[in-house]
C-alpha cells in the first residue's frame, strides 16, 4: 500500500493552502470587491499583443499582463511582475515548445480592432476581435477592468474564461534582502495563517526566512513565496479532461464545492509513488498541464506552460459574484453547466495558452502546434515487449527467446532491468551473468528481435566507475547548496545526478550511448530511462530538494517537472547519433512532461496486478493520449503482485490496444511468461498478441497521422462521437483510431456477458465474425475468456497483415489484407502509411501514404502523399524496395447486397476476379488474391 504520509497534501503545502483559502474568501465575498483590477488607461494593443497592468493597490502589486495572438486563434496569456526585483524562470518554452520560443507563429490575422464598452454597472470592457477560423467562427477577447477577467468568445458565446470566479492571486518574488516580516515562523501553518494573501514586497528585512518544513526536510525557499493562483472556467461544459498523470477517471472529478468527489486537488509534481492507489488525485510520475473541456457545443483547452509544482482544483457550477456581474457583458445562459479549474502554481511565470477549438480535431491540432507530436517510432516498437525485473542472465534471455519460438508467440523486444549491470553502474554489464552480450543481441536479431537495457539517471558514486569519475571531474553533476556534488540514494546506494540543464552535460550523457562508449552494445539495443522524476530515496517526497540550484542559476523548484524529459531527450539524441546515417531511437521514460512525445514512449509506472488497476489503466492511457503523450501503455499483468491466469489473460487482451504494449513484473513476483500459464490461457494470449501484430499496419498509420495532425491514437468515445453526451465519461469502451471500438472485459468471472453500447447511427461490425448490427444500440454479448468484443465502425477501411510471424521485422514484406466496413450509405474510407520503419529517410519523402475509399461498390487506392517537402527521387527509391508487396485479400463487410465478381483496374489494364460472399446472410464478401500492388493506384469494382 502506498505510504500516503510520504507525500504532501494541499494542507502540507503552504502555497496550495493559501490559494485555496483565497478562493474560499473570493467565493464567500458578499459583493464582488476585487483585490486585483486592471489599472486605469493601461490597456493597449500593438504588434499582435494586448497588454495591460493588473494591480493590487493594498499590497503594492503591479503586474504586467500580455495576451499574444498566435496561429489557429491560440491566445497566449502571460502575467508576471511589471518590474521584478528578480526575473522569474523564463526557460520553459525552450524545452517544451516544439521549435522553442522563436518557433511560435503569430496570427496572420490583420483585421484587429480594440474597442471599449462601458456597462451600466460601471464595468469597463475592452473588446478585441481577433479572427475567424475556417468555419467562419468569430473569435473575440473581452478584458474587463474591475474586477479583471478575460474571456474568449466564439460567435459571441464565452468558451474560456479567466478569473471569472475571482481566484486570481499573486505573490511577488522576493529575495532574502527584500522580504517583508510577515512570516516570522518557519512553520507552514503559521506562515499560511499569518501571511496576507499576497504580501508587500518592498520592505526589507534581512533576517526573515521563508523556510518550509515537511517531515525532516526544510526547504529554504530562497526567493520567498512566489506562487500564483488563477481560475480558468469553461462555460457550457460539464466535463473536463487531461492534466495527467493521475490514477483516476477520464472525466475529472470535482475536488471542491458542494459535491466534491476528492478532497484534494489534482497534483502535478513528478514523483515516484510506491504502490499507487487506483483512484486518487495524488501526483504520479509525469505531468502535462493541459486541461480540455468538451461539450456538445464546443471543445476547448488550456495549457499552462509551467514546470513547477502545480495543484488543480476542479469545481462545477461554482457560484460567484464576479460571474454574475460578467453575465451582463457576456451572452451566457445562467442555467448552462459551468466547469472550472483553479490552477495553483508554486513559481515561474503565469504562462497559459488558451486553446479555442472549437472541435476536438482543432484542439488537438492547436496543442500540437505548440508542443509537437509523437516522433514516428521505430516500427518494431509497436510490437510486443517482454519485460521483467529481471531476466537473470544471458541463458535466461535466450531461453525465453526460444520459448517464444516454440509457442509461436510473436514478440519484438526483450528487456533487461537494473540487475544486468555491474553493481547498478549503468552503461556496464555484469559479465558473470552476461558473458557475451553481443552474441546475445545477435541471437535475438536473427529473428528480428531487439533488446532494451535500463539506464537510470542516478550515477553510482564511485571513483572507480569511469562515468562517475568523468562526470565529477567535468562538473556534470548537480551541485548541492554548498557547491559540492549533490548526493542522494537510489538503487546503487550513494549516487549523483547529472545536471541536464547544462547543455554540455546533456550532450556528454548522450555520447555515452555511442557504440564506442557503451561497450558491447549493437544497433539492436535500445534504452529505458527509469527513476527520472528524479526518484531519490532519501529526498523529500522521494525526490530532489526544491532549493537545489541547477546550471545557469535555475532553481530546481522551477523546473522539477521538466527534469525527466531532458533525461529522455539526451538518450534520444544519443541513440539517434550513434549510427551514420542515423536511425530512429526507441527510448522509454517513466517521468514525462508536455513535449515528451517528441522523444519516445512512457508507461504508467508501478501498477498492481488487480482488476482495479486493469480498469484504471484505460482512463490513464486515454488521458495521456488526449494530452499529446500518445506512445504510452500500462504494465500488462500489473507490476506488483501475482495476477491470476484469468486476470493476466484479460490484461493481454486489453494491452494489445495500448499504443505501447509491454508486459512487466516486479522482481518478487512469480515468473509469468505466457506459456507458464498453460492451456487454455497460453492460446488465448497468443491469439491476443497475434491480433496486435495483424493490426500493425493500422497502428503505424495512426502514428503517422498523429504526427501530422495531433489526433490521439487511442481515443475516448467523445472524440469520435462529440455530440453524444452519453459517452462523455465512458472508459469501458474506447476507440483505436476512428475505426475500432474496443470493449475489453474488465472484471472477473470466466464466462461473463457484457453490455456494449453502440454510440452512433451507423453499422457496427464485429471484427473477425460475421456479426453486424446497426447502431445506436445496447447489446448484451457473451465474453468467455477467449473473447473480447471488437467492433469496426461502418465507414472505415483497415489494412492488416494476417500471416502470423515471430516478429514485426519478419512481416516486412508480407502482403496486406484490406478490410472494408461500409457505412449505412455503403461507403468507407481509410489510409495506409508505409516507410522503412527505421531511418529518418521518411523526412525526405521515402514513404507512401495511400488513401482507400469505397463508394458505388468500388474500392479505390490512391496516392495521398502530401506533395510539399517531398523529394520524389527518395520516394521512388523507397517504392522500389516495396514494389512487389501486394494485397492478398479484400474483405468487404456490408449490410445488404451480395456480389459474385469484381473488375480490377490497375495500370490501365482490367481483369476479372471471383468474389465469394461467405457469411450466412451473404453480408461479408471476400476477394482472394486480387494481386494488386500496395504502392499502386487501382480500383476494384464489385459486380452483382
Ligand atoms: C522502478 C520501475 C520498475 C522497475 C524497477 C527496477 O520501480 O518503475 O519498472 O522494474 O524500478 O528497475
Amino acid at each position: 500500500m502506498v505510504k500516503v504520509e510520504d507525500f504532501k497534501t494541499c494542507n502540507d503545502s503552504r502555497f496550495c493552502k493559501l490559494h485555496r483559502q483565497f478562493a474560499d474568501s473570493a467565493t464567500k465575498a458578499s459583493k464582488a470587491d476585487p483585490q486585483y483590477y486592471v489599472k486605469k488607461d493601461s490597456v493597449a494593443f500593438a504588434d499582435n499583443v494586448l497588454s495591460a497592468r493588473i494591480v493590487n493597490s493594498q499590497k503594492n502589486i503591479d503586474l504586467s499582463l500580455t495576451a499574444t495572438f498566435l496561429e489557429q486563434q491560440i491566445v497566449r496569456l502571460r502575467i508576471q511582475e511589471a518590474e521584478p526585483i528578480k526575473p522569474r524562470y523564463q526557460g520553459c518554452g525552450e524545452h517544451v515548445l516544439k521549435n522553442g520560443e522563436a518557433g511560435l507563429l503569430n496570427s496572420s490575422f490583420s483585421d484587429y480592432n480594440l474597442s471599449i464598452k462601458n456597462s451600466t454597472d460601471g464595468l469597463t470592457t475592452h473588446v478585441l476581435h481577433f479572427g475567424k477560423n475556417s468555419q467562419n467562427h468569430d473569435f473575440t477577447l473581452l478584458l474587463t477592468e474591475k474586477p479583471w477577467s478575460l474571456s474568449i468568445l466564439q460567435n459571441d458565446k464565452p468558451t474560456i474564461e479567466v478569473n471569472s470566479l475571482g481566484y486570481f492571486n499573486f505573490e511577488n518574488v522576493k529575495t532574502h534582502d527584500s522580504v517583508s516580516s510577515v512570516s516570522p515562523s518557519n512553520k507552514i501553518s503559521d506562515a499560511t495563517e499569518n501571511t496576507p494573501l499576497a504580501d508587500n514586497s518592498t520592505q526589507t528585512n534581512t533576517d526573515v526566512k521563508h523556510d518550509e518544513t515537511f517531515k525532516s526536510w526544510t526547504d529554504s525557499v530562497p526567493n520567498g513565496p512566489q506562487s500564483f493562483g488563477i481560475d480558468i472556467s469553461f462555460p457550457g461544459s460539464s466535463n473536463l479532461y487531461g492534466i495527467p498523470e493521475h490514477a483516476s477517471t477520464l472525466s475529472l472529478k470535482t475536488t471542491r464545492g458542494a459535491k466534491e468527489h476528492y478532497s484534494e486537488p489534482y497534483r502535478l509534481y513528478n514523483l515516484d509513488v510506491f504502490e499507487y492507489l487506483e483512484d486518487s488525485p495524488m501526483a504520479l510520475y509525469g505531468s502535462v498541464p493541459l486541461i480540455l473541456s468538451h461539450s456538445s457545443q464546443h471543445t476547448v483547452g488550456l495549457f499552462s506552460m509551467n514546470s513547477a509544482e502545480t495543484w488543480v482544483d476542479i469545481t462545477k457550477n461554482q457560484p460567484s459574484n464576479i460571474l454574475n456581474l460578467l453575465n451582463k457583458v457576456v451572452n451566457r445562459s445562467n442555467s448552462a453547466s459551468f466547469s472550472s479549474s483553479h490552477w495553483i502554481t508554486e513559481s515561474g511565470v503565469l504562462d497559459m495558452f488558451l486553446i479555442p477549438g472549437p472541435t476536438p480535431k482543432e484542439v488537438f491540432s492547436q496543442y500540437a502546434s505548440l508542443t509537437g507530436t509523437t516522433d514516428l517510432p521505430r516500427e518494431f516498437a509497436l510490437g510486443y515487449h517482454q519485460c521483467r525485473w529481471n531476466y537473470l542472465d544471458q541463458d535466461d534471455v535466450l531461453s525465453v527467446n526460444q520459448k517464444f519460438e516454440e509457442h509461436r508467440i510473436p514478440y519484438d523486444v526483450i528487456w533487461l532491468d537494473i540487475e544486468h549491470t555491474d553493481s547498478k553502474k549503468y552503461y556496464t554489464w555484469d559479465y558473470k551473468k552476461f558473458p557475451d552480450p553481443v552474441f546475445m543481441q545477435n541471437e535475438l536479431a536473427k529473428h528480428g528481435r531487439n533488446l532494451v537495457n535500463v539506464v537510470d539517471p542516478h550515477i553510482k558514486t564511485d571513483p572507480g566507475y569511469s562515468i562517475s569519475k568523468t562526470a565529477a571531474q567535468n562538473n556534470h553533476f548537480i551541485k548541492n547548496k554548498n557547491g559540492k556534488d549533490f548526493k542522494g540514494w537510489c538503487w546503487p546506494g550513494d549516487s549523483n545526478w547529472v545536471d541536464y540543464f547544462n547543455p554540455e552535460s546533456l550532450q556528454w550523457v548522450s555520447e555515452q550511448y555511442s557504440f564506442k562508449n557503451y561497450h558491447n552494445t549493437t544497433s539492436n539495443l535500445f534504452i529505458w530511462n527509469d527513476m527520472n522524476e528524479p526518484a531519490i530515496f532519501n529526498g523529500p517526497e522521494i525526490t530532489m530538494e526544491k532549493d537545489i540550484v541547477h546550471h545557469g542559476g535555475i532553481e530546481h523548484r522551477d523546473v522539477h517537472n521538466i527534469y525527466g524529459m531532458l533525461v529522455q531527450k539526451s538518450t534520444f539524441e544519443g541513440l539517434s547519433n550513434r549510427e551514420n546515417p542515423p536511425k530512429r531511437p526507441f527510448v522509454l521514460s517513466r517521468a514525462y512532461f508536455a513535449g515528451t512525445q517528441r522523444y519516445g514512449a512512457i508507461w504508467t509506472g508501478d501498477n498492481t496486478a488487480d482488476w482495479n488497476h486493469l480498469q484504471v489503466s484505460i482512463p490513464m492511457v486515454l488521458t495521456n493520449c488526449l494530452t499529446g503523450i500518445n506512445f504510452n501503455g500500462a504494465d500488462v499483468g500489473g507490476f506488483f503482485g501475482n495476477p491470476s491466469s484469468e486476470l493476466l489473460t484479460r490484461w493481454y487482451q486489453l494491452g494489445i490496444w495500448y499504443p505501447f504494449f509491454r508486459a512487466h513484473a516486479h522482481i518478487d513476483t512469480k515468473r509469468r511468461e505466457p506459456w507458464l500459464l498453460g492451456e487454455p490461457y497460453v492460446s488465448h494470449i497468443r491469439d491476443a498478441i497475434q491480433l496486435r501484430y495483424r493490426f500493425l499496419p493500422y497502428w503505424y498509420t495512426l502514428f503517422y497521422e498523429n504526427k501530422q495532425t495531433g489526433m490521439p491514437i487511442a481515443r475516448p468515445l467523445w472524440v469520435e462521437f462529440p455530440e453524444n453526451s452519453n459517452f462523455y465519461e465512458t472508459t469501458t469502451q474506447f476507440m483505436v483510431g476512428s475505426a475500432l471500438m474496443i470493449s475489453p472485459v474488465l472484471s472477473e468471472g470466466d464466462v461473463v456477458t457484457q453490455q456494449i453500447k453502440l454510440p452512433s447511427q451507423e453499422s457496427y461490425y464485429e471484427f473477425d465474425t460475421d456479426y453486424s448490427v446497426p447502431g445506436p444500440e445496447t447489446l448484451t454479448m457473451q465474453t468467455p475468456i477467449d473473447k473480447q468484443v471488437i467492433f469496426a465502425v461502418g465507414g472505415n477501411i483497415i489494412p492488416t497483415k494476417d500471416r502470423p510471424r515471430r516478429s514485426s521485422k519478419l512481416m516486412k514484406n508480407d502482403p496486406y489484407t484490406i478490410n472494408v466496413f461500409t457505412s449505412m450509405r455503403g461507403e468507407a474510407k481509410g489510409s495506409l502509411y508505409i516507410d522503412d520503419g527505421e531511418t529518418f529517410d521518411y523526412k525526405k519523402g521515402a514513404y507512401i501514404y495511400r488513401e482507400f475509399s469505397f463508394t458505388n461498390a468500388t474500392l479505390y487506392s490512391k496516392d495521398a502523399t502530401p506533395k510539399e517537402h517531398i523529394d520524389s527521387d527518395s520516394q521512388k527509391a523507397f517504392i522500389e524496395t516495396i514494389k512487389d508487396i501486394r494485397v492478398e485479400r479484400v474483405v468487404i463487410s456490408k449490410m445488404y447486397n451480395s456480389f459474385t465478381k469484381a473488375i480490377i483496374t490497375e495500370n490501365g489494364v482490367q481483369r476479372e476476379v471471383e468474389v465469394t460472399c461467405t457469411s450466412k446472410n451473404k453480408t461479408k464478401c471476400v476477394i482472394r488474391d486480387p494481386a494488386v500492388l500496395i504502392s499502386n493506384d487501382w480500383s476494384i469494382q464489385l459486380v452483382f
